[in-house]
């Protein structure tokens, strides 16, 4: 899988006790990399790094996981971060320490501008410093949002070079973290032999583990686990619904094909820097009503309900689109798991974790539904399930 690029690689993944992060954790690590992580703690409780134990996944080295650091320290605190990626010495990136909800960066705004835009803004220095001394990463892959795009609600599917904006302060703070990339990359990375540096947009996704904020299966997991109707804000409300496995499996074959252009000699040009959107199939934007329906047959039986003053009717005018046809074509990347796949294997997950299962039985169930996203993408003609790197 991807190229066989991971295998005793170094690699830096901030924002590694998140959902997202977690999952990249356990992924790269069964890929054989050393991984360092550089985070806050769990953003929320339950999360699937403690339920699941990711940080014991190293103790298995025996069985061929790779090396685990884990650092708990602030992007927004430079020196802290530099001597991380000092000590790591990292030879690939990842990026995904964020505030990342919408509602909370109307709270906070300050705060979501300093975590996702100053944050951004100094690991790109740090790369940078680390690049000059000659131990640079050679690719880095920052991980923004569809939300990053100045949606005019229109329906439009978003390419790479549309124009970005953002409504609220955290799509706008991911907005600014592409620009402040686009800015690095063009200003200090563009010459061979620095590091690779790309964007990663994806929307909102789903899948075992998430207990975010305002997310709609982990609402549904919660109220089925005691037996109360879910209650659904709005169930007309159409939405881009993407499993996690498949926008890391965007990331990670991104990274891999940076890597491996950055070692070419002749990739004067960089050939996968810039951004890219990682988005499911048309087919995948469905209502909420259809994907708690499929959560609750999925679950084996339960009730939903509109919650008070819900909106009834289908509503398509804020649904933010993503073109992937970039990722596809230069890629080969694709999105392997239909709307049912992504929704059965999630609420799987979740009834696990709420008969009681134990950490080593959820990891055993995260490795099993990443062992089923592989087979499907392999299926599916994604290329790096097929092991062909492009570069
Ligand atoms: N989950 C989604 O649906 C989704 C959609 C689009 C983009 N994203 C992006 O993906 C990334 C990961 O999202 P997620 O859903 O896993 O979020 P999450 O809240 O589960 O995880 C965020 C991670 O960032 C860390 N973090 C937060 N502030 C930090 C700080 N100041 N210093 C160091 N670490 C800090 C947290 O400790 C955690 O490890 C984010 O950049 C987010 O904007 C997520």
């Amino acid at each position: 899988m991807f190229g066989d690029v991971y295998a005793h690689r170094r690699v830096f993944v901030t924002g590694h006790t998140g959902f997202k992060g977690s999952w990249l954790t356990l992924w790269l690590l069964d890929l054989g990399a050393e991984v360092t992580g550089y985070s806050l703690g769990p953003p929320t409780e339950p999360s699937l790094f403690e339920a699941a134990g990711i940080g014991r996944v190293e103790a298995e080295r025996a069985r061929g996981a790779g090396r685990f650091t884990d650092v708990r320290a602030d992007v927004r605190d430079r020196r802290s971060l530099g001597q991380a990626l000092e000590m790591a010495g990292p030879e690939i990136v990842f990026h995904l320490a964020a505030q990342p909800l919408v509602r909370r960066s109307y709270a906070e705004p300050h705060l979501t501008y300093e975590t996702n835009v100053m944050g951004t803004v100094n690991l790109l220095e740090e790369v940078r410093a680390l690049a000059a001394s000659g131990r640079g990463p050679r690719a880095v892959v920052n991980v923004t949002s569809d939300k990053c795009y100045e949606n005019a609600e229109t329906g439009h599917a978003h390419v790479e070079g549309d124009p970005l904006g953002g409504f609220d302060p955290y799509s706008s703070s991911k907005g600014c973290s592409e620009l402040v990339t686009a800015a690095y990359r063009r200003s200090f990375f563009s010459a061979p032999g620095m590091p690779r540096v790309a964007t990663a947009r994806a929307g909102n996704v789903l899948g075992g583990g998430d207990w975010g904020q305002d997310r709609i299966l982990p609402d549904c997991a919660r109220a089925l686990s005691v037996g109360v109707p879910v209650e659904v804000r709005n169930p007309g409300a159409v939405r881009p619904w993407q499993h996690v496995l498949e926008s890391l499996s965007g990331y990670l074959w991104l990274s891999a094909n940076l890597w491996r252009g950055a070692a070419e000699a002749g990739d004067k040009a960089g050939a996968f820097d810039g951004a890219w959107n990682f988005g499911p199939g048309a087919e995948c934007n469905v209502t909420v009503r259809e994907v708690v329906e499929l959560f609750t047959n999925e679950w084996g039986g339960g009730q939903w309900r509109p919650a008070p003053g819900a909106a009834q009717q289908p509503n398509e005018a804020d649904l933010l689109v993503l073109d992937a046809g970039k990722a596809e074509r230069e890629l080969g990347w694709r999105a392997a798991w239909s709307v049912a796949e992504a929704v059965a294997a999630a609420a799987h997950w979740y009834a696990e974790f709420y008969r009681g299962a134990r950490p080593d039985a959820l990891l055993t169930h995260c490795r099993a539904d990443i062992a089923a996203y592989c087979d499907a993408a392999a299926r599916s003609g994604a290329a790096w399930a097929s092991s062909e790197v492009q570069a």
